[in-house]
């Protein structure tokens, strides 16, 4: 049986991992932070709580790191754990840097220390491209990386930590660079699940209004599910290496409203109203991912498209409330 550690076990990506793994087969350990609400650390993995083991530690605690993959002895350890809101980065730059560079360095360190023999996955971001893009209106990974937040620049330094570890210590440590991918598991400060919940809200007259920030930039948004299948394909190729995964479609924070509101008979024109609250210091623009590649060598592919999952959304939003 193969283990497998994941950080960020109890987040978004972590917990679809979770139960990914635990289907295939493999003994699953992950690490978790402590929380003043006992029931918010686990809420993610409630389903799949008796199936994994987990461990108290932080990314920024490097004895914590090392314990944990002394203890476990992973064959695989995915590195997903990450301050992960870009805007929030702009209020927390220093703690992002810690979290999401020097905790990553920690994780490398003990990882190469403790179990070099074990493979490596790295939870990178098309973030790190910022307002660069491609002459033919894509991003990949020879497109260069220019950053426009705290986040993306945590995320590039790691992302360049995991190539040198990999070159100069022969190790078998990948980068998967994902750009958006959501669920009904997303934390209802990103935009998607914010705009779901909040239509369907107004839809039940919980309130009246939604406020957002910056409605014209663009992404390409995929499923948490169908991302992270792609990061197991990774680790388990022969060669170490990184790779862009992303659905090549874009669509405005404007069109993702539009959507939302109309499958629920709405007009988003009434209803979504712009606070600078929302509005970042710097902003990208335009994401849209070429991931032929790992379409045609590592085979996969892609089970929801945008409509899918944000109909899945609504629908969990309107059994919710
Ligand atoms: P998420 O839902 O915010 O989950 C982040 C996880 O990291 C949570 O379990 C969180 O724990 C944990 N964490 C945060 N700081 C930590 C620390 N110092 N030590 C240990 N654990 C810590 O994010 P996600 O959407 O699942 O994303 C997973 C990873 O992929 C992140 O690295 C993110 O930056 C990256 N990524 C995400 C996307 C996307 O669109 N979702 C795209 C590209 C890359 P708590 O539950 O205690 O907060
Ligand atoms: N969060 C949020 N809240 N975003 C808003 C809002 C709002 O009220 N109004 C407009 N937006 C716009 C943001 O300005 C941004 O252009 C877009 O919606 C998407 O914002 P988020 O959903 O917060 O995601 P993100 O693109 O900044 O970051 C996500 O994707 C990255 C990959 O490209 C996160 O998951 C990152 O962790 C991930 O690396």
């Amino acid at each position: 049986m193969k283990k497998a550690l994941i950080t960020g076990i109890t987040g978004q990506d972590g917990s679809y991992l979770a139960e990914y793994l635990v289907q295939l087969g493999y003994e699953v350990f992950g690490i978790v932070r402590r929380q003043s609400v006992a029931e918010n650390q686990s809420s993610r993995i409630h389903e799949i709580n008796d199936q994994v083991t987990t461990y108290y530690g932080d990314l920024i605690d490097e004895t914590s790191l090392y314990k944990i993959i002394r203890r476990v002895q992973p064959d695989e350890i995915y590195n997903l754990a990450a301050m992960s809101h870009v805007r929030v980065s702009f209020d927390v730059p220093s703690f992002t840097i810690k979290t999401n560079a020097l905790g990553v360095l920690n994780m490398l360190e003990a990882y190469r220390e403790v179990t070099p023999e074990a493979k490596f996955y790295q939870a990178s971001s098309s973030e790190m491209f910022g307002n660069s893009v491609d002459n033919d209106g894509c991003q990949r990974l020879t497109t260069n990386m220019s950053p426009v937040s705290p986040y993306g620049c945590s995320k590039v330094m790691a992302y360049n930590l995991v190539c040198h570890y990999r070159n100069a210590y022969k190790l078998h440590a990948c980068n998967g660079i994902l750009f958006n991918h959501e669920s009904p598991r997303r934390g209802t400060n990103f935009v998607t699940n914010k705009v779901v919940k909040g239509a369907v809200e107004i839809k039940k007259g919980l309130r009246e209004k939604l406020e957002l920030g910056n409605l014209d930039s663009s992404r390409d948004w995929g499923h948490s599910y169908d991302y992270v299948r792609s990061m197991h394909l990774i680790l388990n190729h022969t060669e170490p290496r990184d790779w862009t995964v992303a659905t090549g479609e874009t669509r405005t924070v404007r069109q993702l409203c539009d959507y939302v509101f109309k499958s629920l008979g709405l007009n988003y024109r009434d209803y979504v109203v712009q606070n600078k609250r929302y509005m970042r210091p710097e902003e990208l623009n335009y994401l849209k991912g070429d991931s032929l590649e790992i379409r045609e060598k590592l085979g996969w592919k892609p089970r929801y498209n945008f409509e899918m999952m944000i109909d899945e959304m609504i629908s969990i939003w309107q059994d919710r409330l």
